[in-house]
């Protein structure tokens, strides 16, 4: 696999604080890389070093090839990024404003005329071409920001949180788009929704402080979650407690969690619990009114990757 985009030990320090620390990562033709990470954690930094909006403090980034900082024209000819907010010409009109990027881009004549209605026509936004940009929803204009940065059809996309503000709708739209354009492309796309990792991305690195934390596929991020191959089962409140002295008992169940008469039964590390779990059920004549297996929940692997670390202990204060 080639890597199109490539950023080897990335650092960004504003004054003294360090905000991205030491970030390497890859990404190859036909991966979609999901940027997570909490609020602060230096996402928007990384990826406008990556467009050559901001220097790094150190480290180096290659766009198919092409080093950010010493073939910059290179680089950004091969380059999509979609910068957090809104396109910032607020008096021009959808169709305004993208002709002028695509004029920026070296395009004109028909060849011009085309790439605005290609990219029109790939984020929908048909209906308001001749509005400005600021009497627009914040969903539209997210989309016009999306429309600018695949003018030109490039083999890399940075997208920083392109589904932010839109409606569900729109958010299965630009999911499918992006799962359209992938299999040519290698794009990175940072976001707060943890659906949508298992939803668009091939791969996601989670960042924390700065400093990459995981990187790793949907699938391995789901099993590193205590409720992967949890059964979670539904009974009637008759024979919880029983049900729940018997399940508790199985050797392959690390711990049962109980929330009314929902009982969710942890599964030991690599163990398959499930089927035991219906012998035992049905050995004993219980039935559940619902059983189902768990994947594992993203959320909680996110906070467990990305929580604070201990703090150091308070010193004991002397008794007065
Ligand atoms: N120009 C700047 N000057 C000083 N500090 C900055 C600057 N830009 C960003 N920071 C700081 O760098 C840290 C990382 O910010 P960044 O915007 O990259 O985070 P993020 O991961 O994109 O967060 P969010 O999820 O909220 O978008 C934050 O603490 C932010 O305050
Ligand atoms: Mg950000």
């Amino acid at each position: 696999m080639t890597a199109l985009i490539e950023i080897e030990r990335l650092s960004k320090r504003f004054a003294e604080r360090t905000v991205v620390d030491d970030v390497s990562l890859s990404v190859a033709r036909g991966e979609v890389l999901g940027f997570l990470g909490p609020n602060g954690a230096g996402k928007t930094t990384t990826m406008r070093m990556l467009a050559g909006f901001i220097l790094p403090s150190a480290g180096t980034a290659r766009i198919a090839g092409f080093d950010v900082l010493d073939r910059p024209i290179e680089a950004r000819r091969r380059l999509g990024y979609l910068p957090e907010g809104a396109p910032s010409y607020p008096d021009m009109t959808v169709h305004g404003f993208l002709g002028f990027i695509a004029a920026a881009r070296g395009f004109s004549g028909r060849a011009k005329a085309a790439r605005v209605s290609h990219a029109v026509g790939l984020t929908e936004l048909g209906d308001v071409v001749n509005f400005p940009i600021d009497t627009l929803s914040k969903g539209f204009r997210r989309r016009v920001g999306l429309a600018a940065s695949l003018l030109h059809d490039p083999e890399t996309l940075i997208l920083d949180e392109p589904t932010d503000g839109l409606d569900p709708n729109q958010k299965h739209a630009v999911r499918t788009l992006i799962a359209t354009i992938a299999a040519e492309k290698a794009i990175i796309i940072s976001t707060h929704i943890l659906e949508e990792v298992g939803a668009v991305c091939s791969r996601a690195v989670i960042i924390a402080r700065g400093r990459v934390a995981a990187d790793d596929t949907p699938a391995g991020l789901l099993s590193r979650s205590r409720y992967h191959n949890a059964v979670t089962l539904t009974l009637a409140p008759g024979i919880v407690a029983q049900a729940e002295a018997l399940l508790g008992g199985l050797p392959m169940v690390a711990g049962i969690e109980r929330d009314g008469s929902t009982l969710t039964l942890l599964a030991r590390a690599g163990q398959e619990i499930i089927e035991a779990v219906g012998n035992a059920m049905a050995d004993a004549g219980l039935r559940a009114h619902e059983m189902r297996l768990e994947q594992g929940r993203l959320d909680e692997v996110f906070r467990a990757i990305t929580a604070a670390p201990p703090a150091l202990p308070a010193p004991r204060r002397e008794a007065a």
